[in-house]
């Protein structure tokens, strides 16, 4: 923790949209009247029918139900393109930045609005409808988000797979969601290195052999040689030509769904996290205006990937929402060199610049030159995602990288909540490096103890967030039951985040990490479930359990304890090829730091595995394992400390 505070710079208090007396006003207005702040602030985006009804929620036990704007009718893509053609025909949307940095290329609205046309009418030539379901399994190209537009322009529901996720686990998630038609590339490139995806789903698609999948669409990105499927796999540039570059928008209802992204929990398979159109929308559109201070003629840089819900509400979504030009990078931060991200930021002159605690860490590590060799003079504002945010990167983000000119704005906020919750407002928050500050307008933080109890003042808790916003998920894919337990069981009647947090004296919120059986690994979400099964579906594996503990660069590592099967021993053979075992099973992401060969996990005397023991382990705690009496055999834990692995 640190106790400095950065004022609000000078310039940033005469250009921003909101000081922070406008900040508390509008936010006291957001809660005492959200009926009448949703209402006016739902006009932000066009509705073909005007919405009458505003709010319809309800956190009640066993009948939650979230409802926004919902008679009004609308479509997100005509929202993100064609209400902006009169007056922004000829501005750049896209600007696109390749994994090689000798390409790029920059898409105006017109051409956005044409090329989104014709995909569309592929997948309508597809028989895709309303209400379909589209897989896209992509890299950072600009025909994913043509593809995500394409399907809102259809009504067809998107559900965007990680492109460095495992064949296993894209066959599970259009497994779930029943998806007929996907979208990929023959291959990707990050880094250099080719991504092999259409193999990849081919892979997918012969593991879901109950799913018929009717349709692959191969967009043509670095010409490598593919199998494809008579009758069943299309190019699309081939497919493209045959089709127009109009197609009508479909209208929709607000609570018409608009896409499902995967996530880990705590337990099971991943949850497909249900966003739907009208409040979506609004939310994404309302905080990349503010959070960003996102004015007219801004170049915009979100480096998230469109695997994750950053890159689907702050690179698509909002930012299109608002007219806005937003990048879309290929690549990653260190290739071909570690100035890359400042070298694109000078080449494009972008001017607000958004990336993950992970990356700051890795590339603080390769010192300050890379940085420093680069002007970055555009830069005006960082912005930070994902995990907390150390504050000794944060310092080394705003000193080195922003030249204590740029104000740093720390968002919280989650797959399932659509936008932005909490983060400070540039123009009107005072800065704490490692806080994300106060709530947005509409959010209702609040601080509960193990038993419910609200908290006051400053204190340190689990968050909830007591009220419903418009951007929150509406359910679980197919499973309200899971969506209720999940979010709404553990204190009744209102959202559980996840989240352990601490509020200071100041009424600033300090997110402390999950504290569920979730861990994040350089800001990807992982549930430890799913490495345990995952792990224990190898043949030599017993048992399995796994637990975070503290990275330097990745903020958390994956550490497995794993108990081999009678008869089988130990070997760093084995180790390595446990590890290559899970990076198939469910991707690159999930590769654990690293493996303890455990004869016995500290169980008790019903057999629950102790994961407190383990984690306090991996952490390095050993002094302080709290009570280990109720162990059925309390010597496993001495074999565990005298065996424990050394970090990297
Ligand atoms: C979890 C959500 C939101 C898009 C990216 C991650 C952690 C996220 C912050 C932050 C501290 C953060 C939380 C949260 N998290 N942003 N600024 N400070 N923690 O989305 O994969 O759904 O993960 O990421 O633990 O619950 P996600």
């Amino acid at each position: 923790m640190s106790d400095k505070i950065y004022d609000v710079p000078a310039e940033w208090a005469k250009r921003a949209f909101l000081d922070d007396h406008a900040y508390r006003a509008k936010y006291e207005a957001s809660v005492r009247d959200p009926e009448g702040f949703w209402g006016e602030e739902g006009k932000r985006i066009e509705w073909f029918e005007p919405y009458t009804i505003v709010k319809n929620t309800s956190y009640a036990p066993g009948n939650v139900s979230i409802k926004w704007f919902e008679d009004g009718v609308t479509n997100v893509a005509w929202n993100c393109i064609d209400r902006h053609l009169p007056t922004r025909a000829d501005q750049v949307a896209i600007i696109w930045e390749g994994d090689d940095p000798s390409q790029s290329r920059s898409i105006t609205y017109q051409e956005l609005h044409d090329e989104v046309c014709r995909f569309a009418n592929v997948l309508r030539n597809r028989n895709v409808e309303k209400g379909d379901r589209v897989t896209i399994y992509m890299p950072m190209i600009p025909e994913a988000a043509y593809a995500m537009l394409a399907c809102a322009r259809l009504g067809a529901i998107h559900s965007v797979v990680f492109g460095g996720f495992s064949p296993d686990s894209l066959a599970g998630r259009i497994r779930d969601c029943g998806s007929k038609v996907i979208i990929t590339t023959d291959e990707g490139l990050r880094g250099g290195r080719k991504v092999p995806l259409k193999a990849n789903v081919d892979a997918a698609i012969a593991k879901a052999s109950d799913v018929e999948v009717d349709h692959v669409i191969v967009v043509k990105r670095t010409g490598g040689s593919v199998d494809m499927k008579p009758g069943r796999d299309v190019w699309y540039h081939e497919a493209a030509d045959l089709v127009t570059s109009e197609c009508p928008a479909v209208p929709v209802e607000a609570e018409h769904p608009l896409f499902i992204l995967y996530t880990s929990g705590s337990t099971g398979l991943p949850k497909g996290v249900l966003h739907t159109t009208g409040g979506y929308l609004v939310y994404a559109s309302m905080t990349h205006q503010y959070v960003f201070d996102y004015h007219e003629g801004d170049v915009y840089w979100c480096t998230a990937d469109i695997g994750w819900v950053t890159g689907h509400s702050y690179i698509v979504y909002g930012p299109l929402a608002n007219g806005a030009t937003t990048l879309m990078f290929e690549g990653v931060p260190n290739y071909p060199t570690n100035s890359r991200f400042w070298e694109v930021i000078d080449k494009h002159k972008v001017n607000i610049f958004y990336t993950a605690p992970t990356a700051i860490r890795a590339l603080m590590q390769a010192g300050d030159e890379p940085v420093t060799k680069t002007s970055r003079a555009s830069l005006r504002l960082l912005g930070s995602v994902g995990e907390p945010i150390n504050p000794e990167a944060w310092e080394w983000y705003h000193r080195v990288v922003g030249e204590e000119r740029c104000p740093i704005v720390d968002t919280w906020w989650q797959t399932e909540t659509g936008g932005i919750l909490i983060t400070p407002l540039p123009g009107a928050t005072r800065l704490k490096p490692g806080s994300a500050t106060r709530p947005f307008f509409g959010v209702i933080p609040q601080v509960v103890d193990a038993e419910g109890g609200v908290l006051e003042g400053a204190c340190e808790g689990n968050l909830v967030i007591a009220d419903s916003w418009p951007g929150q998920m509406r359910t679980v894919y197919g499973d309200h039951e899971r969506f209720m337990q999940t979010y709404f069981s553990t204190y009744p009647g209102k959202y559980f985040t996840g989240d352990g947090c601490r509020r200071d004296a100041d009424g600033y919120y300090w997110i402390t990490g999950r504290v569920d059986d979730v861990i994040n690994v350089s800001g990807h979400r992982m549930g430890t479930a799913e490495v345990e099964s995952a792990l224990v579906a190898h043949p030599k594996v017993s048992e399995a359990a796994v637990v975070g503990y503290p990275h330097d660069i990745k903020g958390q590592g994956i550490y497995a304890y794993v108990t081999l099967m009678d008869g089988v021993e130990p070997s760093e053979d084995l180790r390595k090829e446990l590890v290559n075992w899970v990076r198939r099973e469910i991707g690159p992401i999930a590769s654990p730091d690293l493996i303890q060969f455990a004869p016995g996990l500290p169980k008790t005397r019903s057999g629950k595995i102790m994961r407190r023991i383990l984690r306090k382990i991996a952490e390095d705690e050993f002094g302080n394992l709290g009570d280990t009496s109720t162990l059925a055999d309390p010597t496993v834990v001495d074999d565990l400390i005298s065996h424990r692995q050394n970090k990297k």
